[in-house]
């Protein structure tokens, strides 16, 4: 026994031997990242006819509709895991209306993507933050107080007409945000309805209110005109009820489920990995994006390295796959 344990230890032991060379450590290794992996974020902008940077994260446009073919056989020519199309509309109102609008910035980039690469993956975001003129994530209502509040039950029927005209339109997965309580299930239901069965849902189970959102709301135009999202997202200090988040969901029909963002919550992502069997996708949100960005143009670090370094590491934690701006460069240092 004695000598058993004795083995275990130097210098019997000596894990540097797994590392000698790139060839063994390649056979080694536990977490492998592949540009399958990753789904890229995309803002389509009703308005624009040329692509519009977005000042807060270099590198990215939002971009005009018409530019959805070209970028559809971009991505599926780079090997990614999908794309995930935002809109930005014309016209706002109170209760988003556009975002059920079949000729809406979405449906007409979905029409058009999968036109040009039919086996690339097009999964929809579904909210309707980007279409209310208040900026929230569903329609308002005075509480006894007076004060506004979102209302649950009243932004569902919403939620599931945008899905359906997004699923209409060919997407091949839709992707709830708004937090809503019940939203799976009503989505579940109006899909299953019209005969959109077979349209998985990924959940955006775990959501957090998070300041790293940030860059986002300029890129989608999305910031709230008063006040904040915690009343349905998710507050930071919270474990045990992203368990719950995620069980509801599932109860509820989603297919996939997603915690966000990503690198401040690889804990729950490995939490949430631990207690369901379903695929799990973490958003490598706007913020964590525009602080490598900074960091990389600032000369503090090696943006190629640290991009797949981090990668790597939303997929350690448990993480089957990744919505990231990153997704077009990581996809090409992968293949060298
Ligand atoms: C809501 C939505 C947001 C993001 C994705 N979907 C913004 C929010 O909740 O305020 C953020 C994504 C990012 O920061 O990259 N429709």
């Amino acid at each position: 026994m004695r000598g058993a344990k004795l083995a275990r230890v130097f210098p019997t032991q000596r894990p540097r031997r797994l590392r000698r060379t790139a060839a063994i450590r390649t056979l080694v290794r536990e977490t492998t990242l592949s540009p399958s992996d990753l789904i890229l974020p995309l803002f389509f902008n009703e308005v624009l006819d040329a692509p519009r940077p977005i000042s807060t994260m270099p590198g990215v446009s939002q971009l005009p509709v018409s530019a959805a073919a070209e970028t559809a056989r971009i991505a599926q020519a780079a090997g990614l895991g999908g794309v995930i199309l935002f809109g930005l509309p014309r016209t706002k109102d109170a209760i988003g209306s556009s975002s059920y609008d079949p000729e809406g910035p979405v449906p007409r980039a979905v029409r058009a993507m999968k036109d040009a690469a039919p086996d690339l993956v097009v999964i929809t975001d579904v909210c309707v933050d980007e279409y209310t003129d208040h900026g929230h994530c569903g329609v308002l209502k005075a509480n006894l107080r007076g004060e506004l509040e979102v209302d649950n039950d009243a932004t569902l029927s919403i939620l599931a007409k945008s899905a359906l005209v997004h699923a209409k339109a060919g997407a091949d997965i839709v992707a709830p945000s708004d937090m809503m309580d019940g939203r799976v299930a009503a989505l579940r239901k109006a899909l299953d309805g019209e005969g959109f069965s077979e349209t998985p849902i990924l959940s955006y189970a775990v959501k957090y209110a998070s300041s790293f959102y940030g860059p986002f709301r300029e890129a989608a135009d999305c910031a709230p005109k008063f006040g904040d999202r915690s009343g349905y997202q998710m507050d930071p200090g919270n474990a045990r009820e992203a368990l719950l988040e995620a069980r509801l969901d599932e109860d509820e029909g989603a297919d996939m489920l997603m915690v966000k963002p990503a690198l401040p919550y690889l804990d729950i992502v490995a939490r949430v990995r631990a207690v369901t069997t379903l695929p799990i996708g973490a958003y490598n949100v706007s913020g964590e994006y525009a602080m490598i960005k900074a960091a990389a143009a600032a000369n503090m670090i090696d943006e190629r390295r640290a991009v797949l370094e981090l990668l790597t590491s939303i997929r350690r934690a448990g993480a089957d796959f990744i919505l990231t701006y990153h997704a077009l460069d990581a996809a090409r240092w992968m293949r060298g």
